[in-house]
């Protein structure tokens, strides 16, 4: 028995007990994201020591060596545990490594074998494919011919889903041909954020936003996802998406569905990924004008070619629906930027009537910080105290999140993974809306892609803009006290 075993987890957040079969086990996104994420629900009680994790790659290494190359990707966590060397056995003791050839089919039998010897209606059974879409087809056809694909089997799947409509039906016909929407997961690891699902509870859960949420009261919406990491090491792989793939096909856009959407009747998945749909469906098609695209410099040595390739994009756009009619939405995201942040911005109209000097007045802002020093902020206008007549400052009301909870945010592969297994899809994306996004996406990606990107400076907030306007507000830096 394991320290972690004994561990009380509230009721509500128990799962079941699931097995997960990692195809790509030994890869990146395993290593990173996956196994250090159920290391973590390991330790908090919500995985024990019934579940079983499958490895399953082409030509696995042995468990023990397998356990070292993991060991550095878990580090962080087991810092942060009790009895970490506890924890940490417990945990591999839960791993199965298996070699399975997915083009041929060599070893499937093997671990179908496995799989189906503690199979029972109520285990939900979990393949994770951390594989590049090449491999789904035979990896669906394989998992069907071994009698893997019963009604409790479910089906985890990344992005990049295809790079343009087209390519996403066709990878979506694959999936369907073996497993129902009900039992596919597809992943936008964004709203596994805890800040990201805060949106939802800011808005749903509260009286006071949802009365000023609409273009009566919104002036404009902001929604910056900045990054100071550089593609390198990804730079084959980048340069066939670019920003506008990579970004905001997904992540920018889940974003502006959650800020943008109606109130859903229930809080269900199917309800809340309507809305959702009705979102993107809304969205008006943009216009030459109201994209920019920008590379940093040095991109493209270290790509080692000539390249169109967006590191950075911004983009206006109008939802064309009551509550939204005349608000721009402005969405920008780039890489080697001056900092990592994330943060959307809802700027409020000006007062009908001006009593004070229109100099001292600057329009409410509410700031939801979404990474790092998760918060909000609320920014309103306040007299100077002290004489000397009426005089104005700018204040703010703060709720940073780091203050208030004392507990460590889950990462979001950890929520994630947890409602597979509970089987709520409410965080995942369902088939409509990804080709939605990509309806939207495809042709500013067609009208672009031939033209050069302005260069900026690494390091820099991106090209010279001009596309924000000047009644936007700038960059909140980081480092400012939230
Ligand atoms: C991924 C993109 O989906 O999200 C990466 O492919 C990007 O290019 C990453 O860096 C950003 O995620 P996060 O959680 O670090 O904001």
């Amino acid at each position: 028995m394991t320290a972690q075993i004994n561990k009380k987890i509230p009721e509500t957040a128990q799962i079941p007990v699931s097995d997960y079969v990692i195809f790509g086990g030994t890869g990146d996104l395993a290593l990173r994201k996956i196994l250090p994420a159920l290391l973590w629900r390991f330790y908090d009680g919500q995985v024990s020591s019934d579940f079983r994790l499958f490895i399953v790659s082409r030509k696995p290494p042995s468990k023990d060596e397998f356990a070292e190359t993991l060991r550095p990707y878990c580090e962080p966590a087991l810092a942060e545990f009790n009895e970490a060397e506890t924890v940490w056995q417990g945990f591999l003791s839960i791993l199965t490594i298996q070699a399975v050839d997915l083009k041929g089919g060599a070893g499937m039998a093997d671990l179908a074998g496995l799989i189906l010897e503690r199979a029972t209606a109520d285990r939900p059974l979990i393949f994770y494919m951390a594989i590049s879409p090449e491999l789904f087809g035979g990896c669906c056809d394989l998992l069907h011919q071994h009698g893997l694909v019963v009604p409790q089997a479910r089906l985890v799947v990344e992005k990049p889903l295809g790079s343009d409509l087209a390519s996403a039906k066709s990878i979506n016909d694959i999936l369907l041909k073996v497993f129902e929407e009900r039992q596919i997961y597809r992943i936008d690891h964004y709203l596994g954020k805890e800040t990201v699902q805060n949106l939802m509870a800011l808005r749903f859960a509260n009286v006071i936003f949802e009365n000023q949420w609409s273009n009566r009261q919104i002036e404009s919406i902001q929604i910056t996802v900045a990054e100071d990491l550089d593609v390198d090491s990804r730079a084959a792989y980048y340069d066939k998406y670019g920003a506008l793939r990579d970004m905001v096909q997904n992540h920018l856009l889940q974003l502006l569905c959650l800020v943008a959407m109606e109130p859903p009747a229930r809080f269900t998945a199917d309800e809340v990924r309507d809305e959702k749909l009705r979102v993107l469906r809304a969205l008006r098609p943009a216009e030459a004008g109201d994209v920019q695209r920008g590379q940093y410099e040095g991109y493209l040595d270290a790509l080692g070619s000539a390249s169109n390739t967006e590191t950075y994009v911004a983009l206006k756009c109008y939802i064309d629906n009551w509550r939204w009619s005349g608000v721009p939405f402005y969405m920008r995201t780039g890489k080697r930027l001056k900092m990592r942040a994330s943060e959307i911005v809802i700027t409020f109209r000006k007062q009908p009537h001006a009593i004070f000097p229109a100099s001292q007045q600057e329009p409410n802002r509410l700031i939801i910080r979404l990474q790092p020093q998760e918060g909000l902020r609320l920014q309103l206008i306040s007299k100077a105290p002290g004489p000397g007549g009426m005089r104005l400052f700018p204040s703010e009301l703060n709720l940073a999140f780091g203050d208030t909870f004392e507990e460590r945010l889950p990462e979001a592969y950890e929520r994630l993974l947890m409602d597979v297994a509970r089987g709520n899809q409410t965080l995942f994306m369902r088939l409509d809306e990804v080709l939605a996004a990509w309806s939207y996406i495809d042709p500013i990606i067609a009208a672009s892609q031939d033209m050069p990107p302005a260069l900026y400076p690494a390091g820099s907030m991106g090209p010279e803009d001009s596309l924000m306007g000047t009644d936007v507000k700038g960059w909140v830096d980081p480092k400012e006290e939230i």
